[in-house]
């Protein structure tokens, strides 16, 4: 695989790293018709759908996944490559700098292959009780009283979400959950420019410590790069503080298929240095 390169770090943007060809146009293909054909057969009738209707999605954590895992060669080959431990390995550590720069709090780690972030999102019966049972103890902000007693070396584990997302799909500008270190998207089937879906990169105008740059920006933004899906194709960015993106309105009556990938961190409400407080990777 080639070599990931994330764009030298600047305040107030993503550093990210476009690979055309992440996958060859002949894997990004059957990776396709096998989720097409797995969603038709297979998948469950309580999916989880996200994004008002717009979007179905399978995680690893999931029944979905580790179904799909067994039905396509190819989705356990893609698991295989990305999530065994060298590929983080590769990225993270080709990038060390880059990754302090943004104001990672350590670069020490262990990889996990096994863990999931799936309960945090899962509708199951068990999953939700467990949420309700925190919120009602707030265990999640005494955890977070506790975090400078946390071990400092990081478990990082891996996470996937395959999204088929329909007409009317759109994501305004955030930066995604402060537990994790990087995200990866990869697309699966070629969009026209006038079908919308874009992934969109944003610059804000505020010049700030790293520190200080919230979830969603505040005041100016300005684009930076527009990614139009191609098949095979893959968009990597580090999710520092400043990591704005957004996707586009998906128009036309054409289906959006993709992979988003990224690596969490085990107990940490947030890996990168904030100057407020973070609970549940938020804020
Ligand atoms: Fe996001």
């Amino acid at each position: 695989m080639k070599q990931i390169k994330f764009s030298n770090p600047k305040k107030g943007e993503p550093s990210f790293c476009e690979m055309e060809g992440f996958i060859s146009k002949e894997k990004a293909t059957i990776l396709l018709n096998d989720l097409i054909d797995f969603n038709n057969k297979i998948l469950l009738k309580d999916s989880i759908i996200s994004d008002k209707g717009t979007r179905l999605n399978i995680f690893n954590g999931d029944k979905n996944y580790s179904k799909l895992l067994k039905f396509s060669d190819e989705w356990s080959n893609l698991d295989k490559l990305l999530f065994d431990g060298q590929f983080f390995k590769n990225v993270f550590e080709n990038n060390i700098e880059v990754f302090k720069s943004k104001g990672i709090k350590t670069v020490e780690y262990k990889y996990d292959k096994y863990h999931s972030d799936y309960f945090k999102f899962s509708t199951e019966f068990i999953h939700r009780l467990q949420k309700k049972i925190m919120r009602v103890f707030k265990l999640k902000y005494i955890k977070s009283l506790f975090s400078v007693f946390i071990p400092q070396r990081m478990v990082v584990y891996p996470i996937i979400n395959i999204a088929t997302s329909k007409t009317g799909y759109n994501v305004p500008i955030h930066t995604d959950n402060r537990y994790k270190i990087f995200v990866g998207l990869i697309y699966l089937n070629t969009l026209e420019q006038s079908a919308g879906g874009k992934t969109l990169l944003f610059k804000s105008s505020k010049k700030q410590d790293e520190k200080k740059y919230m979830r969603t920006p505040d005041g100016e933004t300005e684009v930076i790069k527009e990614v139009s899906p191609i098949a095979g194709n893959s968009l990597i960015f580090i999710n520092s503080n400043d990591s704005y993106h957004a996707a586009s309105l998906l128009k036309n009556e054409i289906k959006r298929y993709f992979i988003y990938f990224s690596f969490g961190v085990k107990r940490y409400e947030s890996i990168w240095k904030t100057s407020y407080k973070v609970i549940d990777g938020s804020i």
